[in-house]
């Protein structure tokens, strides 16, 4: 859909520090010619390297910088946790929440995962909202249902112009980390899916929403998703490791 600009992010996980982000950075942005004018990059790396990468020239060449977690409190005694005032202040602007592994890993509920998105979404920040079923919820033919209950706990409630700004990452989660990435057809059925579910929650602003494929992405498969006509992008882990593999998915955005 030409009227929403495809977005790109990396999902780095646990991996690198300051300094391997640093040299990711040089080698990905020295392949930079142009894409970010048609796609919206951002790269998630762990905490530590934020201010490192806010150092760096990101903003100059398109590139948006975004936290993989936060917490709703904008200060206290919450040991461990991170603000999205603090987020802000090394320079993010988007910020992931509710991925699955937070929810399977650390117990985030849909409750923390709806205060996450509005802090976010409060500090002017975009949120991308992780969604999506567990195989055996798909077996089970539930994978719409899970995936509406999710989207419907995060943002029922929220006012229109806000949810515009809203990104969602439809992340099956037996298709994350395993090689095995979801059919495409399959992908852009959940994607209509999420789309209709948006509509009955934002209303209009559903149309601006963009929504991103998770799980398994490569650059061989990656154009397979995108031509599916409710996706709009892609959150990308092991593959947004290496910047050769990943810029290769940003050229093909
Ligand atoms: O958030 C991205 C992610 O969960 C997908 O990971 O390694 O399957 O691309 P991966």
């Amino acid at each position: 859909n030409a009227a929403r600009k495809p977005l790109l992010a990396a999902n780095w996980k646990m991996n690198k520090t300051p300094e391997e982000a640093l040299s990711f950075w040089h080698e990905f942005s020295g392949r930079l010619s142009g894409e970010t004018g048609r796609v919206e990059v951002v790269i998630c790396p762990p905490y530590p390297a934020l201010p490192a990468l806010q150092g760096a020239d990101l903003r100059a060449r398109g590139v948006y910088l975004g936290a993989q977690n936060v917490h709703w409190e904008s200060r206290g005694a919450f040991t461990g946790e991170v603000s999205p005032g603090m987020l802000r202040a090394v320079g993010c602007s988007h910020v992931i929440v509710g991925h699955s592994e937070r929810r399977a890993y650390f117990g985030e509920s849909d409750e923390a995962v709806k205060r996450k998105l509005r802090a976010a979404l409060e500090e002017g920040m975009t949120p991308i909202l992780c969604v999506g079923e567990t195989l055996e919820q798909r077996t089970a033919g539930r994978a719409e249902e899970v995936v509406a209950a999710q989207l419907t706990a995060a943002l029922e409630g929220l006012d229109t112009g806000r949810a515009a700004r809203v990104v969602v990452a439809y992340e099956p989660v037996w298709a994350i980390g395993t090689g095995r990435s979801a059919e495409s057809r399959d992908a852009g059925e959940m994607a209509a899916a999420v789309r209709r579910r948006l509509r009955e929650l934002a209303g209009p602003a559903a149309e601006e929403i963009r929504i991103l494929y998770g799980g398994s992405v490569a650059p061989d498969n990656f154009a397979q998703f995108l031509a599916e006509a409710e996706v709009d992008g892609g959150l990308v882990g092991t593959a947004s490791l290496r910047p050769e593999s990943f810029f290769a998915l940003v050229a093909s955005a």
